[in-house]
């Protein structure tokens, strides 16, 4: 792959932070944008410490469009990754202004920004949550949208946003990826997944609980039409989902305009295998209760992964066990998270 300088917006965060490793590694230069709103700025001096390489990192908020701006006027950008974003789906139900404002909005100005300054070559961070409660499993590319909840609206509306703008301004050619569900961390268990707060996804919940930060896992629904009950989701480890990024950028040449890929392993894993997985990658029980569904939540969610791998050649290469055995060396080196 030819050495490019890349913008990731959102690199302090779980994904983007895994992202700059594998970048780096494959010899780009990267230039990170976050406003720490949901990460810390030491993810960012151990991203330098995994590959021994120096990047140049800005506190910058996406819809700050001066500041994003200035960005663009220091750094000889080639492409941008685009992962800064809310990304809770209960909170979104909560706050649902401020997920369109930052995530519609910050987008709609980061396309305007790259603009500008004439960059044509993005890769965004979409989410299998834009399919909502479909009955088709697994989920092709091809399968309608019925976001459910704002934040799966808001991701839906800046597929349509940018891949509108591709109809209008030719030379974009931009690669949306619909994560499945990420999980894991960095092989080295010096980057993983904290967020600020009480998580709310299951795996960082779940490996606090083995670090004694959190009491008990409430499941939420046992009694979806699934082999056991719980609610079903298709793993990916995250450095595979920052291998792909990797991936993706090498391809956005192939061709202009708007494209769209599922990031999963086709596999779904229930709650409950889940958590059994987790167990015996911890050694320890992890105490669960039954509790009611999650509003907006949905029975099943697994990825037909078969478009980008006959496309590209790109398939995942890690498992549950090996998710499970990353996101717990992680928690179990990093009790309390990074430090602040
Ligand atoms: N983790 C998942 O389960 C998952 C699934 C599907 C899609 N996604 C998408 O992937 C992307 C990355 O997710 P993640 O899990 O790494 O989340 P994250 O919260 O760990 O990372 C997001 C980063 O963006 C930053 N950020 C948020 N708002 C910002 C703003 N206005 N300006 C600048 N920086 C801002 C945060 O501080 C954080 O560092 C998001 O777009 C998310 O919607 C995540």
């Amino acid at each position: 792959m030819k050495p490019e300088t890349v913008l990731v917006t959102g690199g302090a965060g779980f994904i983007g932070s895994h992202t700059c490793v594998e970048l780096l590694e494959a010899g780009n230069d990267v230039v990170v944008i976050d406003d720490y709103s949901n990460s810390h700025p030491s993810a960012l001096d151990r991203v330098r410490e995994i590959t021994g390489k120096s990047f140049a990192v800005y506190e910058v908020d996406l819809r700050d469009r001066a500041g994003l701006s200035a960005v663009f006027e220091a750094h000889p950008i080639d492409s941008v990754i685009h992962f800064a974003a809310k990304k809770a789906v209960g909170e979104s139900t909560q706050i649902p202004l401020e997920y369109f404002d930052i995530n519609i909005g910050g987008t709609t100005n980061l396309i305007r920004t790259m603009h500008q300054h004439e960059v044509t070559r993005l890769v965004f961070s979409s989410s299998c949550s834009i399919y909502g409660d479909s009955s088709a499993a697994p989920l092709s590319e091809a399968d309608p949208a019925n976001p459910t909840n704002p934040y799966a609206l808001s991701k839906w509306m800046c597929e349509q946003v940018l891949s509108q703008a591709c109809v209008y301004i030719p030379e974009l050619s931009v690669i949306a990826l619909r994560y499945f569900n990420p999980i894991g961390a960095h092989p080295t268990g010096r980057l993983g997944e904290d967020p600020l707060g009480v998580p709310n996804n299951v795996m960082p919940y779940l490996s606090q609980i083995a670090v004694g930060r959190l009491t008990e896992l409430s499941v939420f629904g046992d009694d979806y039409p699934t082999p056991d009950g719980t609610a079903i989701r298709d793993y990916i480890h995250v450095v595979d989902v920052a291998d792909a990024h990797r991936v993706a950028l090498e391809h956005l040449d192939d061709r202009d305009g708007f494209r769209v890929f599922n990031l999963g392993t086709g596999s779904g894993v229930s709650v409950l295998e889940l958590v059994a997985a987790f167990s015996k990658a911890c050694g320890k029980e992890i105490p669960h209760r039954i509790a009611g569904r999650r509003l907006g939540d949905v029975a099943s969610l697994i990825a037909d992964a078969a478009n980008i791998d006959r496309e590209w050649g790109w398939r995942t290469r890690r498992d549950l066990a090996d998710m499970c055995r990353d996101a717990w060396n992680f928690q179990r080196q990093n009790p309390e998270g990074y430090p602040v």
